[in-house]
């Protein structure tokens, strides 16, 4: 922490590869880099100082009303009759809605169908919405909807994955993935084991909660403004929900006080509401969920319970695996098809399964509908691989790093021994390439000191009863790109007005990730101006139209693309304009330094720009970017679903008190890959952040419900993110360096926003290497996620027996 402090204080110099620059932008950009430095987040002095403007921070408008939603108590009923008159009666309320009031379509499932805007006749979760009011203040609102009188049938509701799974109870049918002979790997393998692994849940818990304003306009449209990940689908879904033309729905997004996922389709409810509220009042509707409502009726993380059978020969060699993934997806399917699968294709993590049968299930509950989180399903994916190998460890009595890099994915230089297609190939065919984690964990090793510290905390081990240290080291291997095709594309729109000032605007949301940052250096180089003479405004669907969501960690990838490709068409019609005028060859044209060069000539980029407008040329382009070499069957599991993977890996040293199962996370050391970074220190930031969000959602959250599907954890009270008392004393981070994308990524950058979060797997698996020490490291703890200080004390005992029992 103080070290990166350290490098905000004074630019840090890092040294751009001329050549690699060179080959991904004009030869007409000269003078000093602005992307590939650091420089603060846009907006950081506002966040601190509470400047930064919220949803919830815009001045009400003349007639402003509140909304708020009445909810089921039952996880799964009928609703029977439904008496709302004394919600109508009650004071300060104008305006009720039920199902039956929406003009359009009830069901706004983003993908699939099955999510009710408002419910008609049954009921799937504790906390579905049954029908909305807007009053003339949120308290009147909030005590308005207690005043319904609804009556139900109670039907029996599934909870667990046990449950769905003994019932055949899917949102979405299983998928299965398949590489090499599996069942004969595993019948002919020396030694097999079984194994199972809970991994829970998480609760979003981003600082703004879920919050909507929405503006009638003339001819039923609509303004709305929105916290989400995902301006476009918020327009179509009001738009549907509306019964009007795309065209009439704006959705303007300034920035997120986070997202996190948990804003990708489940912000457009409250939009979807609101606006029909501001439809049938005519006046202006804020809706914002209170943050008990917010944790009971918007989705989390999904919590998986995966099982693995594996087979290996006595050095710990995998030579066959079955690995099922279960996900426990709620009561609609909402993305739960991708985010399962995202698990499965992460359930490898860093390592070759030359035989493998890979499963997923999607099982349906009667709970709220389960979301997008940081990771979309990888984490849990690869915590099956995790549980894996260090069962594998404990049976062949190694240190599971060296488990680990036995079954790493080749590094591209030992490829050439490699059957005939040069590279190790994962479970659904793709070609692992420019493999970084072979080297990263050498690198992290030596730098962390591993081995010396590794006998330190042994020694320490044999002379300390009660207190057990452990020291681990995970990587992490995360495919980028939406594994939904045709979501990698991405807009851009670059305004320069006749100051010489430039507008951008892409199709990209901020939720504290540093993106407009990212992507105004990104124009700031292209143009070769200083990077706060570009003001990034919002995402607009009435200025980039049909983008795609924020998400997948690809916003950089994408609407970094796509604005550069705007700024180079402008800079195409600048260098035309100044042959013209200056009778110069394009060759003696270039930009540097806020200056345009033409031949001898040198003009401030503001003269320049006044100059290029008397000339009468256009000094406004959308820019445009899909990605490349992507393809995915999925009837045959197999292609090349991601374009790249961003690599990294964590060593987390813990203590463990095995009297009450208390524990302190000492010491984290992080290598990790962003191929050539963009800005240093957002990168650091987001790397720090989300590995951060993993140990909390691997130690301390809890997401608690009670036997009849009510959510128990529903407030800061009752459920624990991580907090500053909760940080490594020591923590380093470091970008790997000199090793650019070799794809062809935005100047050979890689994607970081969600990869880091899974580097918290080396804390699980420090505790996991704490608690085996209490029998020689012969028995692998069943140590649950989140291990909580409760969970680590009965993996302690349950260790401790089986050791008896051996
Ligand atoms: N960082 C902050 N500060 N706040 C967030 O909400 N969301 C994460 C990650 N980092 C998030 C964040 C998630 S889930 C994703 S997918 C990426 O940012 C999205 O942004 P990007 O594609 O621009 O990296
Ligand atoms: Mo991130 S879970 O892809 O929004």
């Amino acid at each position: 922490m103080r070290d990166l402090l350290n490098k905000l204080g004074k630019p840090l110099e890092v040294k751009l590869d001329s050549a690699v620059l060179a080959q991904s932008q004009a030869p007409t950009t000269q003078g000093s880099p602005k992307a590939g430095r650091d420089a603060k987040h846009d907006s950081a002095h506002k966040h601190v100082a509470g400047a930064a403007q919220y949803i919830d921070d815009r001045f009400p408008h003349a007639g402003q009303l509140y909304g708020c939603v009445g909810k089921s108590p039952h996880a799964h009923a009928r609703v029977i009759s439904m008496n709302l008159d004394k919600v109508r009666a009650a004071p300060g309320v104008l305006c009720v809605i039920t199902a039956d009031d929406i003009p359009g379509h009830l069901d706004i499932g983003p993908v699939f169908p099955g999510d009710m805007l408002l419910v008609k006749d049954k009921v799937e979760f504790v906390g579905q919405p049954l029908f909305a009011v807007a009053a003339e203040s949120h308290a009147a609102a909030r005590r308005a909807v207690k005043l319904a009188e609804v009556e139900y049938e109670v039907l029996p509701a599934t909870l667990t994955i046990e449950d769905a799974l003994q019932q055949q109870l899917f949102v979405r049918p299983p998928h299965q993935m398949r590489l090499g002979e599996p069942e004969t790997a595993l019948a002919n393998a020396p030694n097999r084991l079984r194994g199972d692994i809970e991994v829970g849940g998480q609760e979003h818990f981003y600082l703004e909660g879920q919050i909507s304003l929405a503006i009638p306009e003339e001819d039923g449209g609509m303004h709305i403004f929105a916290s989400s990940q995902h301006p476009s689908e918020v327009q179509k879904l009001v738009a549907e929900v509306l019964d009007v033309p795309f065209n009439r729905i704006t959705v303007d997004v300034r920035r997120m006080g986070g997202g996190f996922g948990g804003k990708e389709t489940q912000a457009a409810p409250w939009a979807c509401l609101a606006a029909v509220l501001a439809r049938k009042s005519g006046r202006p509707v804020k809706f914002r969920l209170s943050r008990s409502d917010d944790m009971e009726m918007t989705g989390k993380r999904h919590h998986f319970h995966n099982h693995f059978d594996v087979g290996f020969d006595d050095e710990g060699r995998i030579l066959g695996a079955d690995i099922t993934v279960n996900g426990l997806c709620g009561y609609s399917p909402d993305l739960s098809d991708a985010i399962v699968d995202r698990a499965m294709f992460h359930s490898d993590n860093a390592y070759f399964l030359a035989n493998a049968n890979i499963t997923g299930n999607r099982c349906k509950t009667h709970t709220v509908s389960n979301t997008a989180f940081r990771g979309f399903g990888g984490p849990q994916g690869m915590m099956a691989a995790e549980a894996m190998i260090e069962a594998i460890a404990r049976r062949v009595g190694k240190d599971p790093v060296e488990i680990r890099l036995l079954n790493y994915y080749r590094e591209d230089h030992e490829r050439y021994d490699f059957k005939q297609s040069g590279y190790d190939v994962t479970p659904y065919h793709q070609k692992v390439e420019q493999n970084l984690i072979p080297l990263m964990t050498r690198k992290l090793m030596a730098d962390a000191d591993y081995h010396a510290r590794k006998a330190a905390i042994r020694a320490f081990n044999a002379s300390s009863p009660v207190l057990k240290k452990g020291l681990a080291l995970t990587p992490v291997k995360f495919g980028i790109s939406f594994t939904v095709q045709h979501l990698n594309q991405a807009g851009a729109l670059i305004h320069i007005y006749t100051d010489g000032s430039i507008h951008l605007n892409h199709g990209g949301t901020e939720m504290g990730q540093g993106l407009y940052t990212k992507v105004a250096q990104i124009v700031a180089q292209e143009f070769q101006v200083d990077v706060d003479n570009i003001v990034v405004s919002a995402a607009r669907t009435d200025k980039v139209p049909n983008t795609s969501p924020t998400a997948a960690s690809s916003g950089t990838d994408l609407n970094g693309k796509a604005a550069q490709n705007a700024a180079q068409t402008i800079k195409g019609r600048l260098i035309e304009f100044a042959c013209e005028q200056y009778q110069v060859t394009p060759e003696q044209v270039y930009f540097a330094d806020n200056n345009v060069h033409v031949g001898e000539k040198a003009f401030p980029f503001a003269e320049f720009i006044q100059q290029a407008y008397m000339g009468r040329v256009s000094l406004s382009a959308t820019g445009f970017y899909k990605t490349p070499k992507i393809h995915y069957d999925r009837d045959t599991a197999s292609g090349r679903p991601f374009f790249y993977f961003a690599n990294g890996v964590a060593a987390s040293e813990v203590v463990v008190d095995t009297l009450t199962g208390e524990y302190k996370v000492l010491r984290a050391d992080i290598l990790h890959d962003v191929g050539k970074s963009l800005n240093p220190a957002i990168d650091i930031g987001q790397i720090e952040g989300g590995f951060i969000q993993g140990m909390g959602w691997l130690t301390t959250e809890e997401v608690c419900w009670d036997a009849n599907g009510r959510l128990l954890s529903n407030s800061p009270a009752n459920y624990k993110i991580p907090t500053l008392g909760d940080l490594p004393e020591v923590l380093n981070v470091e970008l790997l360096p000199n090793e650019p994308n070799r794809e062809e990524t935005i100047y050979h950058s890689k994607a970081v926003g969600e990869p880091p979060f899974m580097l918290a797997i080396s804390v699980w698996c420090a505790l996991k290497d704490a608690i085996s020490s209490l029998t020689d490291y012969r028995i692998d703890p069943p140590l649950h996620t989140p291990s909580t200080p409760e969970k680590v004390l009965a993996a302690v005992e349950a260790t401790l027996s089986a050791a008896k029992g051996e």
